[in-house]
């Protein structure tokens, strides 16, 4: 029964201590083995032995206890230190993300028309023959309508092949003067270096009530608006036909890559076609039940101004989610 005090003192460690309990308390052990005793005390001191074996084994246990929540302390404390994590550490953010071309392009878009107070509209992908083709003066069997390759759902709903059904969805909403534009994604059957059947545009649309609406207030805000994006380019306007406006024009920049001596990009015409546009059809203002006023509108392809922009020489690679060239736009 010597030392037993000492022994619970000298356990290092929660292991050590573990065997020390089974050497004193356990059922083989030290204090077993002296109750053991007991039965060979004469009967007389019986009850003072009993009662000092009894204060013997509470203080060793008392000490034991003492003992272990030190230890258990110490290995939590030497835990937490080994595991500290110091939030403070700086280590480094790792990649860096990057607007993708097309939504930086439709950004700088939307930010040159937000500042001249147009707002922003959106209509739905999935479209009626009304809003995305009747409305805009192409009546069924127009030949117009063969330009657009449509995806048709069974239903005769379609994937919306322009972002110029949005301009019948305002005015049936809203009274003039209206002046919005309408960036979305818009579908059609088509796939090669220069077409996607999934791609972005951006419509406009100016209404306001008499004829204060004119062709030259188009041609300025069209020209400022190509500067802006494009820098100091020649602007060209050249007439065209869409059955939603009248008259109609194609709008042309001087080739940013030859400066317009001809080159590749532009085959050698010296430009750049990136817009159309013209004053509303009086149709269309019918088919929206306006009356006695005047308009212009404009649509462009985003992912045309991001190519010419960023020189991307296939327009399949912008949606083919391949890292690397989102990495070349940090
Ligand atoms: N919707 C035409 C297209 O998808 C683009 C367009 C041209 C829109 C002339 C217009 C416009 O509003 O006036 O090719």
């Amino acid at each position: 029964m010597e030392n037993l005090e000492e022994k619970i003192a000298g356990a290092s460690s929660l292991e050590d201590l573990e065997k020390v309990r089974i050497e004193i308390f356990g059922k083989k052990g030290a204090l077993a083995a002296e109750f053991a005793k007991l039965k060979d005390v004469p009967g007389p001191e019986k009850k003072a032995f009993a009662e000092g074996l009894n204060r013997r084994k509470a203080q060793l246990q008392a000490l034991f206890d003492a003992r272990k929540e030190t230890l258990a302390a110490e290995a939590l404390e030497r835990t937490m230190r080994s595991e500290a994590l110091d939030v403070s550490l700086y280590s480094g953010l790792g990649e860096k993300g990057a607007l993708h071309p097309v939504r930086e392009t439709m950004d700088r878009i939307i930010d040159y028309f937000v500042a001249l107070n147009f707002a922003v509209e959106s209509g739905p992908m999935v479209e009626d023959d009304f809003h995305n083709f009747e409305a805009l003066n192409l009546p069924k069997h127009h030949p117009a309508r063969d330009m657009q390759d449509t995806f048709y759902f069974a239903d005769g709903t379609l994937l919306r092949t322009h972002t110029s059904p949005v301009q019948i969805r305002t005015m049936l909403r809203q009274k003039p003067p209206i002046r919005m534009i309408a960036p979305g994604a818009v579908f059609r059957r088509d796939y090669d270096l220069t077409h996607t059947p999934m791609f972005h545009q951006v419509e406009g649309l100016v209404v306001e009530e008499g004829d204060k609406v004119s062709f030259a207030n188009l041609k300025w805000i069209l020209t400022d608006f190509l500067h802006e994006m494009f820098g100091e380019v020649e602007v060209r306007f050249r007439p065209s036909f869409f059955p939603f406006t009248e008259p109609s024009a194609e709008v042309d920049i001087s080739c940013i890559f030859c400066g317009g001596e001809g080159c590749r990009v532009c085959s050698r015409t010296g430009w750049l076609e990136v817009l159309g546009c013209g004053v509303v059809d009086p149709n269309v203002f019918k088919a929206v039940g306006y009356e006695g006023v005047s308009g212009y509108a404009f649509g462009l392809g985003v992912e045309r101004f991001a190519m010419l922009l960023h020189r991307i020489p296939d327009l399949r690679s912008l949606f083919e989610g391949d890292i690397r060239l989102l990495e070349q736009f940090r």
